[in-house]
């Protein structure tokens, strides 16, 4: 069963390590996440942005994939189906559809209007069960091929917004979605510092996971930081098994062509991609 996933992260920052969301985009996808998590006893959070739940059929479809693998795979580990970067309208789907967890990204929004909306989606979250996650300091990120640097939050502003009832909160610290650029600054511990200093046991979300070295991912957690956010670094595994099978030939031996053939390195990819992020997030073993 879906669990919301307010209580695995409060036991990730109690425990200082960090749970992953991996970003789910097919069946493929979902499973090697979902059999990974088993495997390692580790508890974990199934990411859906609009656009994927869009690309797999709708949110109904992606709740009634998750809870077959759950029920049909013996998934035992606490598992938490969340919308990721979720407009308004959004949420109010994913809380109908049968999501356990929703993010309202109103990061774009003037403050006062973010914080009346994730009030308001507060409320209706928690009045199903579902917890829900709040953006502040937009996450920067590749657009029309401009890679954006990432704001940093403002601390006050994060404050605001935990005392709304959120049960974590992503802030931006000078992350970006997808690679980081070869200029790229690092991320801001002062910032996180002094948004933590705020925001005491909330859990902090570290999006755009891809690509941070473990230093700073390990630093990152030691200054509260208990979800992290990958979904680029799948992708790109994923890409990379699937171009050598074809580079190979292997997709015209015998019957190679086979979809269960042809995206079977891709799908242990993304398995060995999750392993060692729950390694390095520090969630194995901590169902
Ligand atoms: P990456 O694609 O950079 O791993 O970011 C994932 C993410 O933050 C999803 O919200």
């Amino acid at each position: 069963m879906l669990v919301s996933a307010k209580e695995m992260l409060d036991k990730a920052k109690a425990g200082h390590y960090a749970v992953g969301q991996f970003n789910i985009n097919n069946l493929e996808w979902t499973k090697a996440i979902l059999q990974t998590a088993q495997e390692q006893n580790s508890p974990v959070i199934l990411g859906v942005s609009e656009g994927a739940g869009k690309y797999m059929g709708g949110y109904k479809t992606v709740v009634g994939m998750v809870n077959g693998m759950l029920e049909e795979l013996n998934i035992t580990v606490p598992v938490a189906l969340h919308l990721d970067h979720g407009g308004y309208d959004a949420c109010y789907k994913c809380i109908e559809a049968g999501f356990s967890s929703i993010m309202f990204d109103g990061s774009h929004y003037p403050i006062e209007e973010n914080v009346a909306k994730t009030k308001e989606l507060v409320a209706a979250a928690h009045e199903k069960g579902l917890s829900i996650e709040a953006e502040v300091g937009a996450i920067g990120g590749e657009e029309d091929g401009v890679v954006g640097m990432g704001e940093c939050a403002d601390p006050k502003e994060c404050k605001m917004v935990a005392d709304l009832g959120v049960d974590f909160l992503a802030a931006g610290i000078g992350n970006i979605h997808g690679k980081y650029p070869a200029n790229w600054k690092g991320l801001s511990f002062e910032t996180l510092d002094a948004i933590q200093q705020l925001t005491g046991d909330l859990p902090l979300v570290l999006h755009g996971g891809t690509g941070i070295p473990a230093d700073m991912i390990k630093k990152a957690i030691s200054l509260g930081v208990s979800k992290i956010n990958v979904n680029t670094e799948c992708q790109l595994a994923f890409a990379a098994a699937t171009r050598k099978y074809i580079e190979e030939g292997k997709d015209q031996e015998g019957k190679g062509y086979d979809p269960r053939k042809l995206l079977a390195p891709g799908t242990q990819a993304i398995k060995d991609t999750v392993k060692e992020k729950m390694e390095m997030f520090g969630s194995i073993g901590k169902a």
